[in-house]
């Protein structure tokens, strides 16, 4: 089949562009869509060949991106910078289904991701546009995950990796990956917000290709966590995608995704989607409880400091997708963050603190009525369990009141005891 022509689109004037003009914007200060006719494409002909493509196990098309090559980007194969991504698993709730009182919650893990979030999905394809730009430096400002696997694709495709991140802001796991992977990592004073606008200056002037999400190929690639839980699914739509919520990309990416395969037909029924903020990074959720103008929050905090974001520069795409899904926006508190991650960590799943804000929102929103009981409910885990270990490590020794005012409600704390038989049968109460 062969794949439809793209082309950009402003998403605030409707101006086109050549697809490899170099911007990330629209002249009038708009961000930008990857578009492409699908009238031409038959929905069924599409998923067939996607369904021919699962389990393959080697080449481009055995990476759960490029599977859906077709409505992701358009590049020769040579020009693909991929680390097989995707492929990750879809996990019943278990234990933390009951905890939100919900019979039907499934997880999608984009922790199993090969850098350890969802990030690799979209940077294998802005990488690849990198690629077929020409471009040998990327740069971007992140909270933490989009640098690690900004570093990691950029060392495999032999470019050099820029990265600005808050100091001290981040979490000890992705630090350590940025470094690993090779990045030239710039500590900034300030907070993500600041890295961020900076990182756009920095490029323009420099001539480094901007892999923030942003990059409208970026939101190509994140699609595909959409696509692939559809199609875990035999194509049967979920009630509820959840979802976090910090620079908006991501449920921007996902409602990008439902409504293309909407128009294709390749879904009839559209799921509703639920983005989750915390409480101190929340401008989505005032803006959407409120009908007021969009507000960036000045200060953000949160003990999740991957969506620690108070300007996210998608909004007007996130709005999009909330709207057209007929969804919801929710905040959740700190505390309401981190004994959900103990309940999805005690179920034997796991995830970083940003990713908790989808069992903490989904039974925020179950507890208030506005999901039902026996819905199909999906929520994204974004990150992996190992990112933050001093969040988890806290927690159970039930030392973040003073800082974050956060109890171990759920705390599994560790014992020292004597090396002793006795010691032991004492410890476990036996
Ligand atoms: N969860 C995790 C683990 C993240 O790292 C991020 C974003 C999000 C959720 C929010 O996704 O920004 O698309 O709304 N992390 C970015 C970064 C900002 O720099 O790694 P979003």
């Amino acid at each position: 089949m062969k794949s439809p022509e793209m082309y950009l689109e402003c998403v605030s004037c409707g101006k086109t562009y050549d697809p490899w003009d170099l911007r990330y914007k629209c002249d009038c200060g708009g961000i930008l869509d990857v578009k492409r006719d699908l009238s031409k494409i038959d929905g069924e002909e599409l998923r067939k060949l996607w369904d021919s493509r699962w389990g393959l196990k080697r080449g481009v098309e055995s990476s759960g991106v490029w599977r859906y090559r077709e409505l992701i980007l358009s590049v020769p194969d040579e020009m693909i910078v991929t680390r097989q991504e995707g492929n990750t698993r879809l996990y019943p709730a278990g234990s933390a289904g009951k905890w939100a009182g919900l019979s039907d919650l499934w997880f999608k893990h984009e922790g199993e991701n090969p850098t350890g979030s969802f990030k690799d999905r979209g940077m294998t394809c802005g990488a690849s546009a990198a690629r077929r730009l020409g471009a040998k430096s990327v740069a971007c400002a992140s909270t933490g995950n989009t640098s690690a696997s900004m570093a990691s694709y950029a060392a495999v495709a032999g470019m050099r990796a820029v990265i600005f991140i808050p100091e001290g802001k981040i979490a000890y796991g992705k630090l350590a990956q940025a470094l690993a992977y090779n990045g030239r990592t710039l500590q900034i004073q300030g907070n993500f917000d600041d890295a961020m606008a900076l990182v756009q200056d920095v490029c323009r002037e420099l001539n480094i290709y901007l892999l923030n999400s942003i990059n409208p190929y970026r939101i190509e690639g994140q699609k595909a966590i959409c696509i692939e839980t559809l199609q875990q699914l035999d194509w049967q739509v979920p009630d509820w995608f959840v979802i976090p919520g910090g620079n908006l990309g991501n449920n921007s990416a996902l409602g990008k995704a439902l409504m293309e395969l909407h128009e294709l037909g390749i879904i009839t029924k559209i799921p509703r989607i639920a983005v989750i903020q915390a409480e101190g990074a929340n401008p989505l959720y005032t803006m959407w409880k409120n009908h007021t103008e969009f507000k960036p929050v000045r200060n953000p905090e949160t003990i999740a400091t991957a969506i620690k974001i108070g300007n996210p520069v998608s909004w007007p795409k996130s709005m999009r997708a909330v709207t057209w899904s007929n969804g919801v926006v929710e905040q959740v508190t700190e505390q309401e963050i981190m004994d959900a991650k103990a309940k999805l960590d005690a179920a034997g799943i796991g995830a970083e603190p940003a990713s908790c804000c989808s069992l903490a929102g989904a039974k925020k929103l179950r507890d208030s009525g506005v999901i039902g009981p026996d819905e199909k409910v999906v929520g994204i885990l974004t990150g992996n369990i190992l990112k933050d270990p001093d969040a988890v490590v806290g927690y159970h020794q039930d030392t973040l009141m003073d800082h974050y005012g956060i109890r171990g409600t759920f705390a599994n704390k560790p014992v020292v005891i004597p090396a002793t038989l006795d010691a032991v049968r004492k410890a476990l109460g036996d």
